[in-house]
């Protein structure tokens, strides 16, 4: 067996020091190695995935809440090594490979070493890379809890619903193909025409290019209506869903803005058939448990669009807020 890492005083990390600034706004620093409190891990981070969500924080998404003191280490989902664990953890030793979810408020995985929460790491086995489990936290993550929201059972004995899956060439996208399909449920999927074989090849019965008139009218080809949509696209308004729901029909919001917020609000107030519903990841151990298992049993795949070293994160970075990845956009240490 390989011995475990140990860690020096210092590494490299790459951190912003202000709100905006997008690629630019990322510098290159020497800081030191963090020490883990008795609930965390000190890992040595051998990939690192970037979420919409890390470049939308520096944009001020959720300013002044977040990020909770500047310079940030952007960040939260990684794979690496366990170099130290704290006093109270029982589950891990140095040498384990891991994936974990790093706390949202501290970021810390644009690195080469961070603290993770026990309780939100989870061994990796060797039939999985360390970039296909970092893929996993955030995007595959929500992608679980928003079908898991309409009743998706991934056994197969849920109900044959139909749903619609938007952007589904992006990083949720893909998995949430995957995991309907797992599901046994009907999917339509709206992705660009270049990915248009992929999402069908991964699971999607129908599929529209966003960009022709009938995709962005968002109607299944069959004619069928949706139970429920995942919705993982952006600027698609209320009046091109209500048409396209079925009598009860749901939509999973994502992403969702204000008058997205406002929209929810309003429906359940008026116990509304057609609901806008927005969601929010509640990250936990159990399903990123539940999601190496299917990775590690084939059943599902983290597809990587790119890898970037550590040392060209800048190109990572506007790549993601781009917005055109097919599937997950990894940093490498
Ligand atoms: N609620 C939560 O807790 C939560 C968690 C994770 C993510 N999110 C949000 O969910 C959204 C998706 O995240 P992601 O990681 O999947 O993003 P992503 O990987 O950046 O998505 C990129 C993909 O979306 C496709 N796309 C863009 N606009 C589209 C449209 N109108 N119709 C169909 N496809 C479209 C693009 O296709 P082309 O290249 O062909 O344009 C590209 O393949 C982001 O806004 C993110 O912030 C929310």
């Amino acid at each position: 067996m390989a011995a475990a890492p140990t860690a020096p005083p210092t590494m490299r990390a790459v951190q912003y020091d202000a709100y905006g600034g997008g690629a630019a706004g990322l510098k290159h620093v020497e800081v030191p190695v963090p020490s883990p409190n008795k609930n965390e891990l000190l890992l040595k981070l051998e990939a690192a995935a970037i979420n919409p969500v890390d470049w939308k924080l520096q944009q001020g998404l959720l300013r002044p809440l977040l990020p909770r003191k500047f310079p940030f280490i952007p960040g939260t989902d990684v794979a690496g090594v366990v170099v130290a664990v704290g006093s109270c953890v029982t589950g891990f030793q140095a040498g384990d490979h891991v994936v974990a979810m790093l706390n949202s408020l501290y970021g810390g995985g644009l690195a080469e070493y961070a603290v993770a929460s026990e309780s939100l790491t989870i061994k990796r086995p060797p039939e999985i890379s360390a970039a296909e489990g970092a893929g996993l936290p955030v995007a595959a993550g929500t992608a679980l809890q928003a079908l898991r929201a309409i009743g998706a059972k991934f056994d197969g004995t849920g109900k044959p619903l139909n749903v619609l899956i938007t952007a589904a060439s992006g990083g949720v996208g893909l998995y949430a193909v995957q995991l309907a399909r797992l599901a046994g449920l009907h999917i339509t999927a709206t992705c660009g025409a270049r990915n248009m074989q992929l999402v069908r090849s991964l699971g999607a019965d129908e599929v529209l290019d966003y960009r022709t008139p009938e995709g962005a009218s968002l109607k299944s080809p069959s004619g069928k209506k949706y139970d429920y949509v995942v919705h993982c696209a952006v600027g698609i308004s209320w009046s091109t869903f209500e048409p396209v729901l079925s009598e009860s029909g749901k939509v999973i919001d994502l992403t969702p803005n204000f008058a997205a917020i406002l929209k929810s609000t309003l429906h359940r107030v008026t116990f509304a058939r057609k609901q806008l519903v927005p969601l929010l990841l509640s990250p936990n151990k159990a399903d990123l448990e539940f999601l190496v298992g299917l990775l590690r049993n084939g059943k599902m795949k983290s597809l990587i669009d790119s890898s970037f070293p550590l040392s060209n994160v800048m190109k990572a970075w506007e790549k993601s807020i781009e917005g055109h990845a097919t599937g997950k956009i990894i940093v490498e240490m």
